[in-house]
């Protein structure tokens, strides 16, 4: 399957600072999806694939938003996922992604990561991803987009798998 992904800079510039509450923060499209900050109203969609007060947190962010989670949205639906980066202290910049249990199965995921990898090309982001095993559809994900396992490391909850591009 292939996606048709348009992604425009950050229209007040990447790297400048980025007014909260525009509902206009749209990051790339794609055939089915537009990509978009998140807003505090995307708590509630989001409930299902997000940790408590993880939008609050990026909302609140101050400066670029760029480098943070953003909302997926079905160019003729509402929220139904969240792809995005998560800036590490120790660990750099990782990216992220989850589909709301009703809507998984449908591509979704694949498509809106391939917007934002394209994006990161774009804009000279480099991240990884990291995958907690087993969770294969994940792995999937990351395979159907081009990214390669490279490394894993333990931590005091197991093994996590790193992935590149
Ligand atoms: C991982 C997740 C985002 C995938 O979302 P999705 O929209 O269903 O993903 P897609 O439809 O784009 O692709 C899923 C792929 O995994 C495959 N898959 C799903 N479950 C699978 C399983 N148990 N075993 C093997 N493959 C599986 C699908 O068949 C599909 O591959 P295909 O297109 O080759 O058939 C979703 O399951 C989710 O939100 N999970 C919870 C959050 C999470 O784990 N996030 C990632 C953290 S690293």
């Amino acid at each position: 399957m292939t996606y048709t992904v348009t992604a425009r800079r950050w229209k007040h510039g990447w790297g400048r600072s980025m007014p909260v509450g525009d509902s206009d923060n749209w990051m790339a499209c794609t055939d089915r999806l537009r990509l978009r900050l998140l807003r505090a109203d995307d708590a509630a969609p989001l409930r299902s694939v997000m940790e408590p007060g993880s939008v609050e947190a990026a909302v609140a962010q101050t400066g670029d938003r760029a480098l943070t989670p953003w909302a997926i949205v079905l160019r003729d639906g509402g929220v139904v996922g969240f792809c995005g980066f998560f800036v590490r202290p120790v660990k750099g910049t990782t990216m992220g992604y989850g589909i709301v249990p009703e809507y998984r199965g449908r591509g979704l995921a694949t498509e809106a990561a391939a917007a934002v990898l394209d994006w990161a090309g774009r804009n000279g982001v480099d991240f990884y991803s990291s995958v907690r095993p087993p969770n294969p559809a994940s792995v999937r994900v990351l395979e159907k987009v081009g990214m390669r396992l490279v490394d894993s490391y333990f931590d005091e909850d197991g093994r996590r798998d790193i992935y590149r591009r």
